[in-house]
């Protein structure tokens, strides 16, 4: 059998010094990878095994970066993936989509108020800038009746690296920090802006419901409000997203009246030919 990965010594690692200083209540431990096939498999392995909540896994590169519907994620050095691990008491399985929103909104915060950029939220888990895809969410759970069991919320993040460091094929869909702000980023001093900002939205969810967070998702969500085609396997449903329900779900208005699509449902918006990255 394959020898377990082995995690950066915690003494000289500088994501481990710039997280240590921080007074976090839920993410508080935190392991290091030199490389790993994928985070979220990583720490799904050890949520099945009783890992309590608050520990994310970080990996400098991914040979096995995993994306939504089956997608991979490709992962080269200077990026930032990580995943944490959450065990949601107050919320219900099928309200899991909104971990997905608000892990956005804590992205777009960052970006905002650390490096002054203007990014904008892809209904359900794209972070953009000038519309194109700058970091992806896929938040993966296990369920025991209608309560979560635990979600691994994976995070992957284009920051210094540029384009060209990617597949042809996807170049022209995604865009990176260096690429944005022509100069490279501090990636410890970031990774520690993103777990507070992470940390912070994730206890409002618990303790105001979204209810409270919705306003800031509105303000960030380029797809409210436009045109949009939602690839449903068989069939392709075209309408105008008119809003969210409670449990973030997507309501459409089509010729046929209003659909509910829910964020675990394939989605390809096109109101700006952005694709996701693949
Ligand atoms: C998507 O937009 O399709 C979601 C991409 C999520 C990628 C991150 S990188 C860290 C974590 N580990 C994985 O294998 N995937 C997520």
């Amino acid at each position: 059998m394959a020898k377990p990965p082995i995690p950066l010594e915690p003494r000289k690692d500088s994501f481990q010094h710039a997280f240590k200083n921080m007074a976090n209540l839920v993410f508080k431990r935190l392991l290091h990878f030199p490389s790993l096939p994928s985070t979220n498999t990583y720490l799904k392995g050890l949520a099945k095994r009783g890992e309590p909540e608050g520990l994310i896994v970080l990996a400098d590169t991914q040979t096995k970066g995993i994306g939504r519907l089956e997608r991979s994620w490709y992962s080269p050095p200077g990026g930032l993936y990580f995943s944490l691990l959450v065990r949601p008491m107050t919320i219900t399985a099928n309200n899991t989509p909104l971990i997905t929103l608000t892990t956005g909104i804590a992205i777009a915060k960052v970006l905002q108020s650390a490096l002054g950029l203007h990014p904008s939220l892809k209904w359900p888990n794209d972070v953009l800038l000038d519309r194109r895809k700058v970091a992806g969410i896929l938040v993966e759970s296990a369920f025991i009746d209608n309560a979560i069991e635990y979600s691994v919320i994976g995070i992957g993040i284009n920051v210094n690296t540029t384009r060209m460091d990617f597949p042809e094929s996807i170049q022209n869909t995604l865009t990176t920090l260096q690429d944005k702000l022509k100069r490279v980023v501090n990636l410890p001093r970031l990774f520690g802006y993103f777990v507070g900002q992470l940390e912070f939205w994730y206890l409002k969810l618990l303790d105001k419901g979204f209810k409270a967070i919705e306003p800031h998702y509105r303000g960030l969500c380029m797809t409210l409000g436009k045109r949009v085609i939602i690839d449903l396997g068989d069939v392709k449903l075209t309408g105008q997203a008119k809003g969210l329900e409670p449990d973030g779900s997507l309501i459409i208005q089509t010729p046929e009246g209003m659909k509910i699509i829910r964020s675990g449902d394939m989605i390809s918006s096109k109101p700006n030919n952005t694709v996701e990255q693949s």
